[in-house]
């Protein structure tokens, strides 16, 4: 079974308070979507395997650790992940991105799949998914289905709000993978939002409706 971590780091919570405020305008959310995602990239990484090296300091020769060189996509699930890629990006430069578009339909809450652009070699690469909101778990558990089919293995998913719906559903339908989140609410409201959340991610990162 793969891993599920809450990471509510002090200073995780305290931006997402700010992220919840519906005061909170655009700019602000934008900011801010990307400044967790960055603190969250340091611990989804963790585990990244690492190799020895021989290098020269000024003052001796030494062995030391380097990445072992596996490479990386993130993998925004359209619109609303893209407001995490910056901040990811910031700590994991060489990372590519890949694209997959989905839109729930807002009265049945099932996801539709409409887009899907990958680096050529996601089999090779470890793969971050990301969205700010796990809510029905239905648009994670098909972005990954997607992602499984052109032969990705080594996935992760990172969203900033989960309910436990979602996460339930998410480490059924693929217990293989790690599963990380900012916070996990309290549940589900008769609309399918997450409750308390921060409402539309996507409405709210792109300052749409
Ligand atoms: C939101 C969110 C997730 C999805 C979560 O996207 O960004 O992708 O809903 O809900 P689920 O877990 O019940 O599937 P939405 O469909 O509103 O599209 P958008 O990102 O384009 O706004
Ligand atoms: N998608 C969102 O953007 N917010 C929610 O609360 C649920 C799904």
């Amino acid at each position: 079974m793969g891993k599920f971590q809450v990471l509510d780091h002090p200073l995780i919570q305290h931006k997402l308070t700010i992220l919840r405020n519906k005061k909170t305008g655009t700019k602000a959310f934008r900011e801010i979507a990307n400044e967790i995602a960055n603190l969250m990239a340091y611990e989804v990484t963790r585990d990244m395997p690492l190799e020895d090296i021989t290098i020269e300091t000024p003052v001796t020769k030494t062995t030391a650790k380097k990445l072992a060189g596996k490479k990386v996509a993130i993998v925004p699930i359209l619109r609303a992940g893209i407001g995490m890629v910056d901040g990811i990006l910031q700590l994991i430069p060489a990372a590519k991105v890949g694209h997959i578009g989905m839109y729930r339909d807002e009265e049945t809450l099932v996801p539709h799949e409409y887009f899907v652009k990958l680096p050529a070699d996601i089999d090779q690469r470890q793969v971050f998914v990301v969205d700010p909101m796990l809510a029905t778990g239905g648009s994670a558990i098909m972005a990954i289905d997607a992602l499984k089919k052109r032969g990705a293995t080594n996935i992760k998913f990172v969203c900033l709000v989960s309910a436990p719906e979602g996460i339930k559903a998410l480490r059924e339908a693929h217990p293989d993978i790690d599963v990380y989140t900012a916070a996990l609410d309290e549940g589900l409201n008769e609309d399918g939002y997450i409750v308390p959340g921060l409402g539309d991610a996507g409405d709210r990162l792109f300052g749409t409706r």
